[in-house]
């Protein structure tokens, strides 16, 4: 199904041909921020997104926030297991380049439906670099991850680490990764640019966009918001026994501003002429940050006290892990900047904005349908 909002086309119905970027997920946490930057820099955008991890509203607020350049954005619901869906977006413009965001990413539930986890996200984009082939456009940034090192041999980890997973969810992401690898050898035409995310948090600082999962959180900042909002009783604190300075897991918590200026200078970078192959890259701060710390700012930025609950490790949990930024500092030209206390900042301004996230409170909490 196609769907095309009055307000995100350019009045005539049909899309005009300049520098022109394709944003699957763009609905999504990552992806919103990282096309209303992409629409400050003077690109026009394209999301398809399935919705079915967001909703228009934040395709809405993005256009909003972007002023004039928001006319420069369209939003097609699309499904990327739908290849002919695919082929009608592809037909209508010539993309310069596609960031790949779209996919599912709940770890617990990949454990329990292996089988939707690997057709949503494998499917997805075989079908998505078979229609980019044959449309001609070659240059891609995949949304990877740090799930990829599962559980480092060493800290920071350098993009040369070996690899390997621990859930089907992971596991999409390093056989993407290998997918890409592959395509980039049979046909030196591919200009690929893997990003490998650690823990993404925050939100826009105007706090009307963020992120806004569906169901119970998996991830630690959005159940701490939803405790704060008063949407939860407690946070379960998973592990007090690792060997950290307090005992609970080491992450390296980033801002999602500083992963969407990322995904702007690997763009940028597509479009050198130089021979780039495919290759990763890391976007994290470097700095590893404890569970407790990660509450304590949290209630410095909120004011709210987080009733705390101790449990045991999480199955598939690491102690620790965190980024080198050497690669990307050095090929991208790119730093994270935000600290742990803006992303606390930003990410309780968008909760006490939107307790709800973007949904109505009887819908915020509904499962996948
Ligand atoms: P998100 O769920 O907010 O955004 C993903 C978007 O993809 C959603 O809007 C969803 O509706 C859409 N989508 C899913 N399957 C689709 C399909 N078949 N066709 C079209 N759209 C589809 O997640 P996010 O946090 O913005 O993550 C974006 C990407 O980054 C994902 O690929 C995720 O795996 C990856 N990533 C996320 C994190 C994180 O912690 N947030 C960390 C590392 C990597
Ligand atoms: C962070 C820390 C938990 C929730 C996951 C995915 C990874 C990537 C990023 C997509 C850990 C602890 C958490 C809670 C807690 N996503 N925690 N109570 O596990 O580093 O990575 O998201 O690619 O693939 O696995 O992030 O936010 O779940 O956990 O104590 O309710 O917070 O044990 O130490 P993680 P997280």
């Amino acid at each position: 199904m196609i769907h095309f909002p009055q307000e995100c086309t350019n009045g005539s119905g049909s899309l005009c041909h300049q520098q022109t970027i394709l944003v699957t997920g763009g609905a999504g946490f990552i992806g919103s921020h990282t096309t209303l930057q992409l629409l400050g820099e003077g690109y026009k955008v394209v999301v398809i997104d399935s919705l079915d991890n967001s909703v228009e509203e934040s395709v809405k607020r993005v256009a909003d926030l972007a002023g004039e350049n928001g006319h420069n954005l369209y939003f097609f619901r699309v499904d990327l297991r739908d290849k002919d869906a695919l082929e009608v977006v592809f037909s209508m413009t010539k993309f310069d380049a596609v960031i790949h965001f779209a996919g599912l990413k709940a770890v617990a539930e990949s454990v329990a439906k292996p089988l939707f986890y690997y057709r949503n996200n494998m499917i997805g984009t075989i079908n998505l670099l078979e229609v980019m082939a044959e449309h001609g456009c070659k240059k891609l940034v995949f949304s990877s991850s740090a799930t990829v090192y599962g559980q480092p041999s060493s800290v920071p980890c350098t993009e040369d680490l070996p690899l390997s997973t621990t859930n089907p969810y992971g596991r999409t992401k390093l056989f993407v990764e290998e997918i890409a690898r592959d395509l980039h050898i049979a046909d030196p035409e591919w200009k690929i640019i893997l990003l490998r995310y650690f823990n993404p948090v925050g939100a826009h600082p105007s706090g009307l966009i963020g992120e806004d999962p569906r169901g119970v959180p998996n991830n630690l900042m959005p159940f701490l918001q939803q405790v704060a909002v008063g949407r939860r009783k407690e946070l379960t604190v998973f592990g007090t026994d690792y060997p950290t300075k307090d005992g609970t897991g080491v992450r390296d918590y980033i801002h999602v501003m500083d992963l969407a200026t990322g995904h702007i200078a690997a763009v940028r970078k597509l479009f050198t002429p130089k021979e780039i192959g495919c290759t990763a890259y890391n976007l994290g701060t470097g700095k590893g940050t404890t569970v407790l710390e990660i509450v304590a700012a949290f209630e410095r930025a909120s004011g709210k006290k987080i009733p705390l609950r101790y449990a045991d490790r999480r199955p598939g949990d690491c102690s620790e892990i965190y980024a080198s930024t050497e690669k990307a500092e050095r090929e991208l030209q790119w730093k994270a900047v935000y600290t742990i206390d803006d992303m606390c900042r930003d990410q309780w301004n968008w909760a006490s904005k939107n307790p709800w996230g973007y949904r109505h409170p009887d819908l915020a909490n509904g499962n996948r349908t």
